[in-house]
């Protein structure tokens, strides 16, 4: 029997091993991320994976490594990553024939630590190319620029063969009439240079899943008939081409698309489809009715995307509001995220609860990663 003194002693020993056991609980969840840790609530990609969706973010990687937040909240809520910028034409070939995928190889090692796949975005647009590319296009010959555009597709699918699910080989082709943006692309060589990148990314890697991507098609209209007409088009010509993203940058002024609809469209004509880049902008400062709606936006474009099996993924387009690319591209806008300071805004609510009632009564989908080789 230990006396009563050796007894306090004892008792005191548990009563300090219990209280330091709290501090390291405490310590590790603030070191380990905070507020995104601690997010009430099964995280995204949990609930995500028991209806076979993939949930993703844009990541900015000068953030990684520094932010340490940043990193937890990305690595935890999400099942997917798309570089933000860093694997744009301007990064990837800042001189030509100069290769530097060293900010992308980054990102894809923090996604294979994390368990997630990778959305490439992009390796054909009008925006973010180099310099030495747009002084020179107006000069080049059409057969000058082609092979430059194809030792690129190839230079860069080849790079990253094997680690990318799903590539954006060409970014928003179509202006919001229904015509081609006439970039240094269409200008020199037509319409071409779209199927032609298709097949330069299939032939470097022919596991990845190909994507044509834009904007305001989410709404119908002229600009979603011609890129279904497009895509029709290519499959009809035999190109290499699985599916259509739908970036959903939304704004509440606009109202809430039909996007159910839209997308509908294009998996009844045989493709997938994906959200690529959700955010939902309102200008500032936003009355709580206003976030209402933001989240609602949110939400009824994550239940279209759970609604089709052929929707493969739901993406937004950077999760914290401190990191958005909105109050720079739209003055005056913002709170466009689901985040923000790495608390959780009522809009990452809005898709908590979305998933959680798709868990048991949506349909079987497709294992994303069948899609891997
Ligand atoms: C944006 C990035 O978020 C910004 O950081 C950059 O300055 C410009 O590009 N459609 C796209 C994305 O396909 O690549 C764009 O990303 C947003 C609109």
């Amino acid at each position: 029997m230990p006396s009563p003194r050796t007894r306090v002693v004892v008792i005191g020993a548990s009563v300090a091993v219990v209280v330091s056991a709290v501090i390291v609980v405490l310590s590790v969840s603030t070191s380990t991320g905070g507020p995104g840790a601690t997010a009430p609530g099964e995280p995204l990609r949990d609930l995500a994976a028991q209806v076979g969706l993939r949930i993703g973010t844009a990541v900015d990687t000068d953030l990684l490594g520094a932010e340490p937040q940043y990193d937890e909240i990305a690595a935890s809520q999400f099942s997917t990553v798309t570089p933000e910028n860093v694997m744009k034409w301007e990064v990837v070939e800042p001189q030509r024939g100069e290769y530097d995928y060293s900010a992308a190889d980054e990102l894809v090692a923090f996604a294979q630590e994390h368990d997630q796949l990778v959305r490439g975005h992009t390796l054909v647009w009008t925006n973010q190319l180099p310099a030495w590319l747009t002084d020179a296009a107006a000069s080049l010959s059409a057969d000058e620029l082609r092979g430059i555009l194809e030792e690129h597709v190839t230079n860069q699918v080849a790079h990253f063969k094997g680690d990318v699910w799903q590539w954006d080989v060409v970014n928003e082709p179509i202006d919001d009439d229904g015509s081609y943006v006439r970039n240094i692309w269409y200008t020199a060589l037509g319409p071409d240079y779209i199927a032609d990148a298709f097949r330069w990314a299939h032939e470097a890697d022919p596991e990845a899943l190909l994507f044509l991507n834009d904007y305001g098609i989410e709404y119908g209209g002229p600009k979603t008939d011609a890129m279904l007409d497009l895509a029709t088009r290519l499959r009809a010509d035999g190109v290499p081409i699985d599916g259509v993203g739908f970036e959903t940058h939304l704004d509440i002024a606009f109202g809430k698309p039909d996007l159910l609809a839209a997308m509908t469209r294009f998996t009844e004509a045989g493709f997938d489809v994906a959200v690529t880049e959700a955010d939902v902008r309102a200008t500032l400062p936003v009355s709580e009715e206003q976030q209402d709606l933001q989240a609602e936006l949110y939400a009824s474009s994550l239940r279209a995307c759970l609604q089709l099996e052929r929707c493969l993924s739901y993406t937004v387009w950077g999760f914290d509001d401190q990191y958005s690319w909105i109050p720079g591209w739209f003055p005056g806008q913002g709170a466009a995220g689901i985040y923000d300071e790495f608390m959780p805004k009522p809009q990452y609510t809005a898709l908590q609860r979305e998933l959680e009632d798709a868990i048991g009564s949506m349909p079987t989908r497709r294992e994303p990663s069948a899609h891997l080789g």
